[in-house]
């Protein structure tokens, strides 16, 4: 029975070198899949990279390296791109390896012995585009006959290939996203599959017989397998399809694949219908975002926008780089990137917000009371308790809406109220004053303790920010060991505990 939260990234194509684009997409699935991680939810989180089709067999020859060298030289570039980012993936796939390759040939195997003649042998003549691995139509193409996407000249490509028959699926997708509408997100997207589905559905080609570097076919070794094929499998082949079966019944369907707008199709109305013809459930949820742009350009290597992840962790750090991202798009729209508004969230949110309110509440813990977090009292927190009881909610609401900023921002709410409250409570004066020694305490505690919460709840967004404000403050264990809601209920921070003054969490940029 299925018991596991399954979240995947698209696998990348390694021929490229990361962008923040693609880091996007991860870092989002990154943090859903730590939020449930906190919920105390057995999770699943897949990426790894799609490293078949002629676009890496091409560039591998024009490297002049044999394709499995490239792919194997270049795939060290994600993983690493992914460890820089603390993106903690359960597993890692690529498309070359053995694994994979049972499992494709497990689902076409299926898929072909259905008894509905779902694969059969067409010859195909369409142009084509190498950068999209990807037959066009008329609607596919700009107004100088390229590919949209690229703007690359497409090349007529001819050949006999196995189709698959899609158009046998319009019925049964409409009724799946009829009946299951948040199968497909945003709405905004699913209203573009679901027009695309009643427009009417063509078969598509699910073989090549042009190159080789591929999967070879089960019954024809001389096709090898689409490449897009190919990967859409990658999902099943990590939950286990064809291998261990109570695992892949523990896994599959994944809850959420994360994906590009420019790659909805694929998932949203080709996978979907390859599962149903081979007998699987469909994903319970395609989740597509926008594009992320610099300049009012979609970022990519060819147009020269592409920014390496590294150069912006660089300065800013690890944890203000997946807080800027999560915060500052709307998950589901476009974004535009800019050194600015990064400066500026950086340190607005984190060096001011944050970062500020830590090293007060550590510093006057320190300075009053010797490190030792003092007793509180329940009248001296204000609306403290009931604000983080609030947020708590909303936080869980949001995520599972994929309101990813919102969520974010509902924390920051909390920044925002204990800031303030310490600006109303005055704690700097209280501390001249000996008789007020009792209130002095009780107003520590309460920030402290917000504190403790605001670590535990930032942990999915800034994985590191969240551990050393946790060992900071002195609390025991891991942060990440903690469990909402229970380690959200107000009064958690023992009285006693030994905390110390730390190094600021974010330092403030200048630009
Ligand atoms: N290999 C295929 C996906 C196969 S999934 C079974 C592929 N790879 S890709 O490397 O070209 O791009 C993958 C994803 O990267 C996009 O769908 C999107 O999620 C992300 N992005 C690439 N450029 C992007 C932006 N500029 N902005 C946001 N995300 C972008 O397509």
């Amino acid at each position: 029975m299925k018991d596991t939260f399954y979240v995947t990234t698209p696998i990348y194509y390694p021929n490229d070198v990361p962008h923040i684009g693609h880091g996007y997409t991860t870092v989002a699935a990154d943090f859903v899949a730590r939020y449930h991680r906190l919920r105390g939810e057995r999770v699943f989180f897949l990426t790894g990279t799609d490293e078949h089709g002629q676009k890496l067999q091409r560039t591998a020859a024009e490297a002049g390296v044999d394709t499995q060298t490239f792919v194997d030289e270049m795939e060290p570039r994600w993983r690493e791109v992914w460890e820089l980012l603390d993106v903690a993936y359960d597993d890692y796939i690529r498309t070359t390896e053995t694994r994979h390759e049972t499992a494709v040939k497990g689902l076409l195997t299926a898929v072909h012995e259905n008894g509905r003649d779902d694969i059969y042998l067409g010859t195909y003549e369409a142009p084509y585009c190498v950068a999209c691995e990807e037959f066009k139509t008329d609607d596919q193409l700009n107004e100088n006959g390229n590919c949209a996407i690229h703007d690359r000249p497409l090349e007529l490509v001819s050949e006999e290939n196995y189709f698959f028959r899609l158009s046998g699926y319009g019925e049964r997708l409409l009724e799946h996203y009829t009946a299951h509408p948040e199968a497909c997100e945003p709405e905004s997207r699913r209203n573009e599959v679901l027009s695309l589905i009643k427009s009417g559905l063509k078969d598509f080609s699910i073989s090549r017989t042009s190159f080789d570097w591929g999967i070879p076919l089960p019954w024809d070794e001389k096709h090898v397998t689409y490449v897009w094929f190919d990967a859409l499998t990658n999902y099943i082949t990590a939950a286990a399809y064809g291998q261990d079966e109570e695992r892949f019944a523990r896994t599959w369907p994944a809850d959420v694949h994360f994906v590009g707008k420019d790659i909805l199709r694929f998932h949203a109305i080709y996978w979907p219908a390859m599962l149903m013809a081979a007998g699987l459930e469909p994903p319970k949820q395609v989740w597509a975002h926008g594009f992320l742009t610099v300049g009012g350009e979609k970022m990519s290597k060819t147009r020269a926008t592409g920014i390496h992840p590294k150069q912006l962790v660089d300065h800013f750090g690890v944890d203000a780089y997946r807080y800027y991202f999560l915060r500052e798009v709307q998950f589901g729209q476009d974004g535009s990137f800019s050194w600015e508004s990064m400066v500026a969230r950086s340190n607005a949110d984190l060096a001011n917000g944050l970062g500020n309110l830590a090293s007060r509440v550590l510093a006057m813990l320190s300075s009053y009371f010797g490190g030792e977090v003092p007793e509180g009292s329940p009248d001296a927190a204000g609306d403290l308790p009931a604000t983080v009881a609030d947020v708590v909610r909303r936080y869980d609401r949001h995520v599972a809406e994929m309101a990813l900023s919102q969520a974010v921002a509902s924390v920051w709410d909390v920044v925002d109220e204990a800031n303030q409250y310490l600006v109303e409570r005055e704690p700097w004066k209280l501390a001249k004053d000996e008789s007020r020694r009792g209130e002095l305490a009780g107003v520590l505690y309460a920030a402290a303790e917000t504190l403790r919460v605001l670590a535990v709840l930032c942990w999915p967004v800034m994985p590191r920010a969240a551990s050393t404000l946790w060992a900071d403050l002195g609390c025991a264990g891991s942060v990440e060991a903690q469990r909402l809601p229970g380690a959200a209920v107000w009064g958690g921070l023992a009285p006693g505990t030994r905390s110390r003054r730390g190094k600021s969490l974010f330092p403030r940029l200048e630009g």
